[in-house]
């Protein structure tokens, strides 16, 4: 059977732009040996769209149906090229990565505006063209690095316009186009593209080993042993929904089988996904406001039941002693007794251990 990107598309990155447009991280990856369709994949060709290209449409189609939210779309286009990011938008290369707030952030990367599906397609394709990419055995087009394409999607509600209190959402979707690993005696790699190849292969190799790591839930995960890892660290196991797409091709059979284990290995990890809202203090302070009240409520009607616990018990307790002086003067009341008793305070102490539980 013959898929088109659309059916990868539609399958199995539809529902995570979705998810990208109501203020969850998503990843979208594209993994697996040279000349397999990775770059087909993500980017399309003169014939066909890429992920790229749906998603974009996708995210515009979904901000056009939504009109009580108001977006705001900033895209940027990172390269990591031998351990080295560039920023694909300005050229500027030796970008640094940091942990600020637990967030991994590149120092100095530019972000453009953009409002129309075509926009972001422009600059894709101005990215594109400061990509590495050469010749080899295998591909006529091979990538030599690693690529992610990042929109930044922010949104608040229309209601809220006008007024000092803000909820913002903001999510980052990720498209990445890594670069195929390959073995030197089919691409025939020697001097600057051998060079490349390994560090493609080191590289590749690392973020197996965070994933293998992840999947067996180890302690310590080597996410800082390469750019890579580091700056898709949400991605791997945190705060994002992520997709791997794994691309293989019948050219070697091992690196097919290393292909299918690295899926095996990462469909067992859990994200963590969370939908990310930036509030200021006033809008915090109204949460917290209303968080209160509710809690208010439920502590008064909390009270009400003990209360009318309080009367049945009560009542139970003068019953109780003018039952016993009835048993003492009248024995054969005792049986009566017994039953009129034993159903009540079961009940009653049932019903008090609920009420008494933590909501
Ligand atoms: N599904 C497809 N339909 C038509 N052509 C395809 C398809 N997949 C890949 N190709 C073609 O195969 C060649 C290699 O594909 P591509 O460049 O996407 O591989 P890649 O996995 O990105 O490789 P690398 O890791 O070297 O970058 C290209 O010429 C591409 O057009
Ligand atoms: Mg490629």
């Amino acid at each position: 059977m013959k898929a088109t990107n659309r059916d990868v598309y539609e399958k199995v990155t539809k529902p995570l732009v979705d998810s990208a447009v109501n203020g969850f991280n998503a990843t979208i990856f594209a993994y697996g040996q040279t000349s397999s369709g990775k770059t087909h994949t993500m980017m399309g060709s003169k014939t066909e769209r890429g992920v790229l290209e749906l998603v974009v449409n996708e995210i515009f189609e979904a901000i056009e149906s939504n009109p009580d939210r108001e977006y705001l779309l900033r895209v940027s286009f990172i390269e990591i090229y031998q351990e080295q990011i560039t920023d694909l938008l300005t050229g500027s290369t030796r970008l640094k990565v940091s942990d600020t707030h637990n967030e991994v952030v590149i120092k100095e990367l530019s972000e453009e505006m953009c409002s129309t599906p075509d926009s972001v397609i422009d600059v894709m394709k101005k990215g594109e063209k400061l990509r590495h990419i050469a010749c080899t055995n295998m591909n006529e087009r091979s990538s030599r690095s690693h690529t992610i394409f990042r929109i930044i999607i922010e949104s608040r509600s229309r209601c809220e316009t006008g007024s000092d209190e803000i909820a913002i959402q903001l999510s980052h979707l990720n498209l990445v186009d890594l670069a195929g690993s390959e073995k030197v005696n089919q691409t025939g790699a020697t001097g600057g593209r051998f060079k490349e190849g390994c560090a493609i292969n080191v590289s590749l190799s690392a973020l197996g080993k965070v994933i293998d790591q992840l999947s067996k839930n180890e302690r310590h995960v080597n996410f800082r042993d390469t750019k890579l890892t580091h700056i898709l660290r949400n991605s791997l196991g945190g705060n994002a929904m992520t997709a791997i797409i794994c691309a293989i091709s019948p050219a070697s059979v091992d690196e097919t089988l290393s292909t299918l284990r690295f899926a095996t290995g990462a469909k067992t990890i859990m994200n963590k996904p969370v939908v990310n809202e930036v509030v200021n203090d006033k809008a915090m302070l109204k949460r917290y406001e209303k968080k209160i009240k509710d809690l208010e409520l439920q502590l008064v009607s909390r009270f009400k039941e003990l209360n009318l616990l309080y009367s049945i018990s009560s009542f139970h307790f003068c019953f109780l002693h003018y039952s016993i002086l009835l048993i003492h003067f009248f024995p054969f009341f005792s049986f009566f007794c017994f039953f009129i008793f034993l159903y009540p305070y079961c009940a009653f102490i049932l019903s008090l251990l609920h009420s008494l539980k933590v909501p």
